[in-house]
Protein backbone atom coordinates (compact mmCIF):
# COMPACT_ATOMS: atom_id res chain seq x y z
CA UNK A 1 0.00 0.00 0.00
CA UNK A 2 1.09 3.47 -0.73
CA UNK A 3 0.30 6.39 1.51
CA UNK A 4 2.25 9.22 -1.00
CA UNK A 5 3.78 10.34 2.24
CA UNK A 6 7.59 10.44 2.91
CA UNK A 7 9.09 7.35 4.93
CA UNK A 8 9.21 7.54 8.63
CA UNK A 9 13.45 6.43 9.17
CA UNK A 10 14.03 3.46 11.40
CA UNK A 11 17.89 3.54 13.24
CA UNK A 12 17.93 -0.43 15.17
CA UNK A 13 20.42 -0.21 17.51
CA UNK A 14 21.03 -4.12 18.43
CA UNK A 15 20.00 -7.24 16.63
CA UNK A 16 19.54 -10.15 18.99
CA UNK A 17 16.29 -11.94 20.87
CA UNK A 18 14.18 -8.66 20.80
CA UNK A 19 15.99 -6.71 17.78
CA UNK A 20 15.22 -9.61 15.39
CA UNK A 21 11.82 -9.89 16.18
CA UNK A 22 11.21 -6.82 15.52
CA UNK A 23 13.04 -6.59 12.18
CA UNK A 24 10.64 -9.80 11.45
CA UNK A 25 7.22 -7.73 12.61
CA UNK A 26 8.42 -4.63 10.44
CA UNK A 27 8.70 -6.72 7.61
CA UNK A 28 5.49 -9.04 8.11
CA UNK A 29 3.30 -6.12 9.55
CA UNK A 30 4.83 -3.30 6.95
CA UNK A 31 1.27 -3.06 5.10
CA UNK A 32 -0.47 -2.76 8.16
CA UNK A 33 1.87 -0.39 9.89
CA UNK A 34 1.49 1.92 6.84
CA UNK A 35 -2.15 2.42 6.90
CA UNK A 36 -1.89 2.68 10.64
CA UNK A 37 0.45 5.21 10.83
CA UNK A 38 -0.22 7.17 7.01
CA UNK A 39 3.80 6.16 5.95
CA UNK A 40 5.37 3.42 5.69
CA UNK A 41 8.45 2.86 7.99
CA UNK A 42 11.91 2.28 6.99
CA UNK A 43 14.88 0.94 8.19
CA UNK A 44 17.76 2.32 7.56
CA UNK A 45 20.71 0.80 9.43
CA UNK A 46 20.98 -1.84 12.06
CA UNK A 47 23.88 -1.53 14.47
CA UNK A 48 25.99 -4.94 16.23
CA UNK A 49 27.98 -6.05 17.91
CA UNK A 50 29.37 -8.93 15.46
CA UNK A 51 28.82 -8.02 11.81
CA UNK A 52 29.85 -11.83 10.91
CA UNK A 53 27.11 -13.69 13.20
CA UNK A 54 24.94 -16.10 11.88
CA UNK A 55 21.20 -14.48 12.08
CA UNK A 56 18.63 -17.08 9.95
CA UNK A 57 16.46 -15.46 7.46
CA UNK A 58 16.32 -12.19 8.70
CA UNK A 59 13.83 -10.10 6.03
CA UNK A 60 16.41 -7.55 5.84
CA UNK A 61 19.08 -6.38 3.41
CA UNK A 62 22.36 -7.58 5.00
CA UNK A 63 24.28 -3.83 3.88
CA UNK A 64 22.46 -2.33 6.41
CA UNK A 65 24.30 -3.65 9.22
CA UNK A 66 26.98 -1.50 11.01
CA UNK A 67 29.34 -2.02 14.13
CA UNK A 68 29.39 1.97 14.28
CA UNK A 69 26.25 2.35 16.22
CA UNK A 70 26.68 5.97 17.28
CA UNK A 71 27.68 6.76 13.90
CA UNK A 72 24.18 5.84 12.79
CA UNK A 73 22.25 7.43 15.49
CA UNK A 74 24.20 10.65 14.45
CA UNK A 75 22.96 10.31 10.98
CA UNK A 76 20.85 12.97 9.55
CA UNK A 77 18.41 10.77 7.84
CA UNK A 78 17.13 8.87 10.91
CA UNK A 79 13.69 9.98 12.74
CA UNK A 80 13.92 7.11 15.05
CA UNK A 81 16.19 5.42 17.13
CA UNK A 82 15.10 1.88 18.39
CA UNK A 83 17.81 0.73 21.34
CA UNK A 84 17.64 -3.13 21.83
CA UNK A 85 20.98 -3.57 23.09
CA UNK A 86 20.65 -3.17 26.67
CA UNK A 87 23.79 -2.19 29.35
CA UNK A 88 24.46 1.26 30.78
CA UNK A 89 26.94 2.69 28.48
CA UNK A 90 27.24 3.16 25.55
CA UNK A 91 23.64 2.78 25.31
CA UNK A 92 23.30 5.90 27.22
CA UNK A 93 25.84 7.82 25.01
CA UNK A 94 23.46 6.72 22.67
CA UNK A 95 20.46 7.53 23.22
CA UNK A 96 21.33 11.22 24.96
CA UNK A 97 22.75 12.07 21.95
CA UNK A 98 19.73 11.08 19.97
CA UNK A 99 17.19 12.55 22.11
CA UNK A 100 19.36 15.98 22.34
CA UNK A 101 18.99 16.17 18.27
CA UNK A 102 15.81 15.88 18.45
CA UNK A 103 15.34 12.40 17.11
CA UNK A 104 12.17 9.72 19.08
CA UNK A 105 13.86 7.19 20.62
CA UNK A 106 12.18 3.57 21.38
CA UNK A 107 14.17 1.21 23.89
CA UNK A 108 13.20 -1.90 25.75
CA UNK A 109 16.54 -1.13 28.64
CA UNK A 110 15.38 -1.06 31.86
CA UNK A 111 18.42 -0.61 33.45
CA UNK A 112 19.71 2.16 31.99
CA UNK A 113 15.81 3.68 32.69
CA UNK A 114 16.28 2.25 36.52
CA UNK A 115 19.96 3.87 37.11
CA UNK A 116 19.85 7.11 34.91
CA UNK A 117 16.37 7.58 33.76
CA UNK A 118 16.85 11.03 34.51
CA UNK A 119 19.58 11.66 31.59
CA UNK A 120 17.08 10.59 29.01
CA UNK A 121 14.47 12.40 30.03
CA UNK A 122 16.14 15.64 30.70
CA UNK A 123 17.94 15.21 27.29
CA UNK A 124 14.41 14.40 25.37
CA UNK A 125 13.22 17.64 26.97
CA UNK A 126 16.09 19.81 25.51
CA UNK A 127 15.72 18.24 22.12
CA UNK A 128 12.02 18.03 22.33
CA UNK A 129 11.69 14.61 21.33
CA UNK A 130 9.97 11.74 22.14
CA UNK A 131 11.02 8.76 24.87
CA UNK A 132 8.71 5.54 24.98
CA UNK A 133 9.61 2.45 27.05
CA UNK A 134 6.90 0.76 27.03
CA UNK A 135 9.21 -3.11 26.63
CA UNK A 136 11.43 -1.98 29.77
CA UNK A 137 8.87 -3.37 32.38
CA UNK A 138 7.17 -6.97 31.78
CA UNK A 139 7.46 -7.06 28.12
CA UNK A 140 4.56 -7.29 26.16
CA UNK A 141 1.97 -6.07 28.44
CA UNK A 142 0.59 -3.03 27.97
CA UNK A 143 1.85 -1.18 31.36
CA UNK A 144 3.59 2.33 31.04
CA UNK A 145 0.63 3.41 28.60
CA UNK A 146 -1.72 2.94 31.11
CA UNK A 147 0.24 4.67 33.97
CA UNK A 148 1.70 7.25 32.01
CA UNK A 149 -1.55 8.61 30.21
CA UNK A 150 -4.83 6.69 31.25
CA UNK A 151 -4.28 7.11 34.97
CA UNK A 152 -2.89 10.56 34.87
CA UNK A 153 -6.33 11.48 35.84
CA UNK A 154 -5.96 9.78 39.03
CA UNK A 155 -4.14 8.93 42.07
CA UNK A 156 -2.39 5.31 42.36
CA UNK A 157 -1.32 4.36 45.84
CA UNK A 158 -0.06 1.05 45.23
CA UNK A 159 1.49 -1.30 42.17
CA UNK A 160 2.27 -4.90 43.29
CA UNK A 161 4.12 -7.00 40.36
CA UNK A 162 4.98 -9.92 39.90
CA UNK A 163 7.45 -8.81 36.94
CA UNK A 164 10.36 -11.45 36.55
CA UNK A 165 9.73 -14.16 34.30
CA UNK A 166 12.44 -16.41 35.39
CA UNK A 167 11.86 -16.55 38.86
CA UNK A 168 8.27 -16.81 38.85
CA UNK A 169 9.24 -20.36 36.85
CA UNK A 170 11.31 -21.21 39.51
CA UNK A 171 8.91 -20.41 42.30
CA UNK A 172 5.81 -21.68 40.54
CA UNK A 173 7.68 -24.51 39.31
CA UNK A 174 8.88 -25.37 43.50
CA UNK A 175 5.20 -25.08 44.29
CA UNK A 176 4.06 -28.00 41.63
CA UNK A 177 6.60 -30.61 42.12
CA UNK A 178 8.02 -29.63 45.83
CA UNK A 179 11.64 -29.41 44.12
CA UNK A 180 14.54 -27.30 45.77
CA UNK A 181 15.89 -23.85 44.35
CA UNK A 182 18.87 -25.52 42.58
CA UNK A 183 16.44 -28.08 41.02
CA UNK A 184 13.72 -25.74 39.70
CA UNK A 185 16.47 -23.62 37.97
CA UNK A 186 18.23 -26.23 36.23
CA UNK A 187 14.92 -27.10 34.88
CA UNK A 188 14.56 -23.33 34.21
CA UNK A 189 17.64 -22.68 32.27
CA UNK A 190 17.16 -26.39 30.57
CA UNK A 191 13.90 -24.41 29.07
CA UNK A 192 15.80 -21.40 27.99
CA UNK A 193 13.97 -19.17 31.13
CA UNK A 194 16.94 -18.55 32.98
CA UNK A 195 20.41 -17.27 31.53
CA UNK A 196 23.66 -18.84 31.67
CA UNK A 197 24.30 -16.27 34.79
CA UNK A 198 20.94 -15.96 36.27
CA UNK A 199 21.91 -13.29 39.11
CA UNK A 200 20.21 -10.40 37.57
CA UNK A 201 16.87 -12.61 37.72
CA UNK A 202 17.21 -14.47 41.14
CA UNK A 203 19.17 -11.88 43.18
CA UNK A 204 15.83 -9.19 41.94
CA UNK A 205 18.19 -6.61 40.55
CA UNK A 206 15.99 -7.24 37.24
CA UNK A 207 13.17 -7.02 39.25
CA UNK A 208 14.42 -3.79 41.22
CA UNK A 209 14.76 -1.83 37.78
CA UNK A 210 11.30 -2.75 36.57
CA UNK A 211 10.45 -1.61 40.16
CA UNK A 212 11.87 1.47 40.10
CA UNK A 213 10.25 2.86 36.54
CA UNK A 214 6.61 1.77 37.62
CA UNK A 215 7.25 3.60 40.99
CA UNK A 216 8.81 6.85 38.90
CA UNK A 217 5.65 6.87 36.31
CA UNK A 218 2.98 5.83 39.23
CA UNK A 219 4.03 8.51 42.12
CA UNK A 220 5.29 11.29 39.53
CA UNK A 221 8.76 11.00 41.10
CA UNK A 222 12.01 10.00 40.39
CA UNK A 223 13.02 6.71 41.76
CA UNK A 224 15.92 4.89 40.59
CA UNK A 225 16.98 1.38 41.12
CA UNK A 226 19.42 2.21 44.26
CA UNK A 227 16.17 3.36 45.90
CA UNK A 228 14.22 -0.02 45.83
CA UNK A 229 15.04 -2.46 48.96
CA UNK A 230 16.36 -5.81 47.45
CA UNK A 231 16.11 -9.05 48.31
CA UNK A 232 16.23 -11.72 45.75
CA UNK A 233 14.81 -15.22 46.32
CA UNK A 234 17.66 -17.83 46.72
CA UNK A 235 16.87 -18.39 49.97
CA UNK A 236 13.42 -19.87 49.49
CA UNK A 237 13.35 -23.44 50.22
CA UNK A 238 11.11 -26.74 49.59
CA UNK A 239 10.13 -26.15 53.14
CA UNK A 240 8.96 -22.93 52.87
CA UNK A 241 7.04 -23.59 50.18
CA UNK A 242 5.23 -26.57 52.02
CA UNK A 243 4.71 -23.82 54.48
CA UNK A 244 3.36 -21.66 52.90
CA UNK A 245 0.83 -24.28 51.60
CA UNK A 246 -0.23 -25.60 54.85
CA UNK A 247 -1.21 -21.80 55.53
CA UNK A 248 -3.34 -21.52 52.38
CA UNK A 249 -0.49 -19.46 50.66
CA UNK A 250 2.22 -19.55 47.77
CA UNK A 251 5.63 -17.87 47.39
CA UNK A 252 6.40 -15.73 44.65
CA UNK A 253 9.04 -12.66 44.11
CA UNK A 254 6.97 -9.42 44.48
CA UNK A 255 7.94 -6.07 43.89
CA UNK A 256 5.44 -3.58 45.77
CA UNK A 257 5.59 0.19 45.09
CA UNK A 258 3.36 2.20 47.86
CA UNK A 259 2.85 5.55 48.21
CA UNK A 260 1.52 6.96 51.95
CA UNK A 261 3.01 8.70 54.97
CA UNK A 262 6.23 8.33 57.04
CA UNK A 263 6.76 7.92 60.35
CA UNK A 264 6.11 12.18 60.40
CA UNK A 265 3.04 12.09 58.80
CA UNK A 266 4.89 13.59 55.64
CA UNK A 267 3.40 11.36 51.98
CA UNK A 268 6.28 9.70 51.05
CA UNK A 269 6.78 5.88 48.59
CA UNK A 270 8.37 3.28 49.06
CA UNK A 271 9.49 0.77 46.85
CA UNK A 272 10.50 -2.83 47.41
CA UNK A 273 11.46 -6.16 45.66
CA UNK A 274 11.37 -9.44 47.98
CA UNK A 275 10.08 -13.23 47.84
CA UNK A 276 6.77 -12.85 50.00
CA UNK A 277 3.70 -15.67 50.83
CA UNK A 278 0.55 -14.46 49.14
CA UNK A 279 -2.80 -16.00 50.23
CA UNK A 280 -3.85 -18.61 47.20
CA UNK A 281 -7.03 -16.40 46.69
CA UNK A 282 -5.03 -13.55 46.14
CA UNK A 283 -5.11 -12.76 42.09
CA UNK A 284 -1.40 -12.67 42.00
CA UNK A 285 -1.47 -16.18 43.40
CA UNK A 286 -2.64 -17.88 40.40
CA UNK A 287 0.08 -16.40 37.98
CA UNK A 288 2.49 -19.29 36.75
CA UNK A 289 4.71 -20.28 34.41
CA UNK A 290 6.88 -17.79 33.14
CA UNK A 291 4.02 -15.12 33.37
CA UNK A 292 3.95 -11.69 34.48
CA UNK A 293 1.19 -9.35 36.30
CA UNK A 294 0.90 -6.67 37.55
CA UNK A 295 -1.68 -4.92 40.04
CA UNK A 296 -2.35 -1.73 40.46
CA UNK A 297 -4.48 -0.02 43.10
CA UNK A 298 -5.92 3.65 42.17
CA UNK A 299 -8.05 6.12 44.30
CA UNK A 300 -10.99 6.45 41.70
CA UNK A 301 -10.44 3.52 39.52
CA UNK A 302 -10.03 0.70 42.20
CA UNK A 303 -7.91 -2.24 41.44
CA UNK A 304 -6.68 -3.36 38.29
CA UNK A 305 -5.02 -6.15 36.95
CA UNK A 306 -2.37 -6.44 34.33
CA UNK A 307 -1.33 -9.64 32.93
CA UNK A 308 0.57 -11.47 30.24
CA UNK A 309 4.08 -12.26 28.82
CA UNK A 310 6.99 -10.60 29.83
CA UNK A 311 9.30 -12.04 28.24
CA UNK A 312 10.67 -13.44 25.28
CA UNK A 313 11.69 -11.68 21.79
CA UNK A 314 8.10 -11.79 20.21
CA UNK A 315 6.35 -10.29 22.97
CA UNK A 316 8.64 -7.87 24.02
CA UNK A 317 8.77 -7.05 19.86
CA UNK A 318 5.20 -6.25 20.14
CA UNK A 319 5.78 -3.78 22.94
CA UNK A 320 8.13 -2.02 20.94
CA UNK A 321 6.34 -1.81 17.68
CA UNK A 322 3.11 -0.07 19.82
CA UNK A 323 6.08 2.41 20.80
CA UNK A 324 7.41 2.80 17.39
CA UNK A 325 3.84 3.51 16.11
CA UNK A 326 3.17 6.17 18.60
CA UNK A 327 6.45 7.31 17.99
CA UNK A 328 6.19 7.82 14.09
CA UNK A 329 2.58 8.79 14.37
CA UNK A 330 3.73 11.93 16.56
CA UNK A 331 6.77 12.82 13.79
CA UNK A 332 4.19 12.96 11.24
CA UNK A 333 1.30 15.04 13.17
CA UNK A 334 3.89 17.05 14.40
CA UNK A 335 2.73 16.44 18.10
CA UNK A 336 5.19 14.41 21.05
CA UNK A 337 4.38 11.96 23.50
CA UNK A 338 3.99 12.92 27.45
CA UNK A 339 6.53 14.69 28.44
CA UNK A 340 8.08 13.23 31.85
CA UNK A 341 5.93 13.89 35.07
CA UNK A 342 8.09 13.94 38.07
CA UNK A 343 6.56 16.97 39.85
CA UNK A 344 5.80 15.20 42.94
CA UNK A 345 9.12 14.97 44.22
CA UNK A 346 7.63 12.45 46.89
CA UNK A 347 10.76 11.03 49.17
CA UNK A 348 11.97 7.71 49.42
CA UNK A 349 10.82 5.70 52.74
CA UNK A 350 13.30 3.19 54.11
CA UNK A 351 12.46 -0.55 54.28
CA UNK A 352 12.47 -0.17 57.95
CA UNK A 353 9.30 1.66 57.92
CA UNK A 354 7.40 0.02 55.67
CA UNK A 355 4.88 -2.22 57.44
CA UNK A 356 5.30 -5.57 56.86
CA UNK A 357 4.18 -8.94 58.17
CA UNK A 358 6.35 -11.87 58.84
CA UNK A 359 6.00 -15.51 58.91
CA UNK A 360 8.68 -17.19 61.22
CA UNK A 361 9.84 -20.80 61.84
CA UNK A 362 11.60 -21.43 65.06
CA UNK A 363 13.04 -24.88 66.44
CA UNK A 364 13.04 -24.17 69.45
CA UNK A 365 13.14 -26.60 73.31
CA UNK A 366 9.94 -27.79 73.65
CA UNK A 367 9.60 -26.71 77.53
CA UNK A 368 7.82 -24.82 80.21
CA UNK A 369 7.98 -20.79 79.12
CA UNK A 370 9.31 -21.35 75.90
CA UNK A 371 6.21 -19.64 74.25
CA UNK A 372 6.50 -17.09 76.99
CA UNK A 373 9.83 -16.34 76.23
CA UNK A 374 9.17 -16.01 72.65
CA UNK A 375 6.15 -14.18 72.98
CA UNK A 376 8.19 -11.61 75.29
CA UNK A 377 10.10 -10.82 72.30
CA UNK A 378 7.48 -9.63 69.95
CA UNK A 379 6.03 -8.02 72.67
CA UNK A 380 8.93 -6.06 73.51
CA UNK A 381 9.30 -4.83 70.19
CA UNK A 382 6.07 -3.41 69.34
CA UNK A 383 4.94 -6.56 67.34
CA UNK A 384 1.71 -7.95 67.71
CA UNK A 385 1.22 -11.93 66.60
CA UNK A 386 -1.44 -13.05 64.51
CA UNK A 387 -1.34 -16.65 64.67
CA UNK A 388 1.36 -19.45 66.28
CA UNK A 389 1.58 -22.66 65.77
CA UNK A 390 3.33 -25.63 67.64
CA UNK A 391 4.93 -28.95 66.33
CA UNK A 392 7.14 -31.41 67.11
CA UNK A 393 7.49 -34.17 69.65
CA UNK A 394 9.88 -35.16 72.58
CA UNK A 395 12.14 -32.05 73.69
CA UNK A 396 11.99 -30.87 70.33
CA UNK A 397 8.99 -27.84 68.90
CA UNK A 398 8.54 -25.69 65.82
CA UNK A 399 6.59 -22.49 66.48
CA UNK A 400 5.27 -20.95 62.85
CA UNK A 401 4.26 -17.11 64.23
CA UNK A 402 2.67 -14.85 61.85
CA UNK A 403 2.54 -11.35 62.99
CA UNK A 404 -0.10 -8.62 62.26
CA UNK A 405 1.82 -5.59 60.06
CA UNK A 406 4.50 -3.51 62.00
CA UNK A 407 7.51 -1.38 60.81
CA UNK A 408 9.41 -3.92 58.83
CA UNK A 409 12.67 -2.95 61.73
CA UNK A 410 10.26 -3.83 64.50
CA UNK A 411 9.99 -7.45 62.49
CA UNK A 412 13.76 -7.47 61.82
CA UNK A 413 14.86 -6.68 65.43
CA UNK A 414 12.27 -9.01 66.53
CA UNK A 415 14.16 -11.79 64.43
CA UNK A 416 17.49 -10.77 65.86
CA UNK A 417 16.86 -11.09 69.36
CA UNK A 418 15.26 -14.64 68.66
CA UNK A 419 18.23 -15.04 67.39
CA UNK A 420 20.22 -14.39 70.59
CA UNK A 421 17.11 -16.23 72.70
CA UNK A 422 19.08 -19.55 74.72
CA UNK A 423 16.03 -21.19 74.21
CA UNK A 424 15.97 -20.96 70.28
CA UNK A 425 17.65 -23.48 68.75
CA UNK A 426 17.47 -22.27 65.32
CA UNK A 427 15.51 -19.93 62.96
CA UNK A 428 14.65 -22.16 60.10
CA UNK A 429 13.06 -19.45 57.90
CA UNK A 430 11.76 -15.74 57.73
CA UNK A 431 9.43 -14.62 55.14
CA UNK A 432 7.65 -11.61 54.66
CA UNK A 433 3.44 -12.14 53.98
CA UNK A 434 1.67 -9.60 52.16
CA UNK A 435 -2.23 -9.78 50.69
CA UNK A 436 -3.74 -10.47 53.80
CA UNK A 437 -5.73 -9.10 56.63
P1 LIG B 1 20.56 -9.74 23.13
O1 LIG B 1 21.79 -9.97 23.92
O2 LIG B 1 19.86 -10.91 22.55
O3 LIG B 1 20.90 -8.74 21.92
C1 LIG B 1 21.72 -7.64 22.09
C2 LIG B 1 22.04 -7.04 20.73
O4 LIG B 1 22.84 -5.88 20.92
C3 LIG B 1 22.82 -7.98 19.81
O5 LIG B 1 22.32 -7.88 18.50
C4 LIG B 1 24.25 -7.41 19.88
O6 LIG B 1 24.99 -7.61 18.68
C5 LIG B 1 23.97 -5.95 20.05
N1 LIG B 1 25.08 -5.25 20.68
C6 LIG B 1 25.73 -5.51 21.83
N2 LIG B 1 26.70 -4.60 22.06
C7 LIG B 1 26.68 -3.75 21.02
C8 LIG B 1 27.43 -2.60 20.66
N3 LIG B 1 28.41 -2.16 21.45
N4 LIG B 1 27.15 -1.95 19.51
C9 LIG B 1 26.15 -2.39 18.71
N5 LIG B 1 25.38 -3.48 18.99
C10 LIG B 1 25.65 -4.13 20.13
O7 LIG B 1 19.58 -8.88 24.07
P2 LIG B 1 17.99 -8.90 24.10
O8 LIG B 1 17.47 -8.73 22.73
O9 LIG B 1 17.53 -10.03 24.91
O10 LIG B 1 17.68 -7.59 24.99
C11 LIG B 1 17.79 -6.31 24.43
C12 LIG B 1 17.17 -5.29 25.41
O11 LIG B 1 15.81 -5.62 25.63
C13 LIG B 1 17.81 -5.26 26.79
O12 LIG B 1 17.80 -3.94 27.27
C14 LIG B 1 16.89 -6.14 27.63
O13 LIG B 1 16.91 -5.81 29.01
C15 LIG B 1 15.55 -5.76 27.02
N6 LIG B 1 14.50 -6.76 27.20
C16 LIG B 1 14.71 -8.03 26.80
C17 LIG B 1 13.73 -8.98 26.97
C18 LIG B 1 13.91 -10.39 26.53
O14 LIG B 1 13.01 -11.19 26.76
N7 LIG B 1 15.03 -10.75 25.90
C19 LIG B 1 12.43 -8.63 27.60
C20 LIG B 1 12.31 -7.23 27.93
C21 LIG B 1 13.31 -6.34 27.75
P3 LIG B 1 25.34 -9.08 18.12
O15 LIG B 1 24.04 -9.60 17.58
O16 LIG B 1 26.34 -8.84 17.08
O17 LIG B 1 25.82 -9.86 19.29
N1 LIG C 1 15.08 -11.89 32.58
C1 LIG C 1 13.82 -11.21 32.49
C2 LIG C 1 12.72 -12.10 33.06
C3 LIG C 1 13.55 -10.85 31.04
O1 LIG C 1 12.97 -13.27 33.36
O2 LIG C 1 11.61 -11.63 33.24
C4 LIG C 1 12.47 -9.83 30.87
O3 LIG C 1 12.83 -8.58 31.35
Amino acid sequence: MSSGKPAVRLALLGCGTVGSEVVRLLHDQAEDLTARIGAPLEVVGVAVRRLGRERGNLPIDPALFTTDALGLVKRDDVDVIIEVVGGIEPARTWLTEALRAGKSVVTANKALLAEDGASLHDAAAEGGADLYYEASVAGAIPLLRPLRESLHGDRVTRVTGIVNGTTNFILSSMDATGAGFGEALEEATELGYAEADPTADVEGFDAAAKAAILASLAFHTRVTAADVFREGMTGVTAADIASAKEMGCTIKLLCIAQRGPDSTGQESVSVRVHPAMIPRSHPLAGVGDAFNAVFVEAEAAGPLMFYGRGAGGTPTASAVLGDIVAAARNRLSGTRAPSESSYAHLPIRPIGEAVTRYHISLDVADKQGVLASVAGVFADNEVSIATVRQSGRDEDATLVIVTHGAPDANLHATVEDLRALPIVRSIASVLRVEGGS
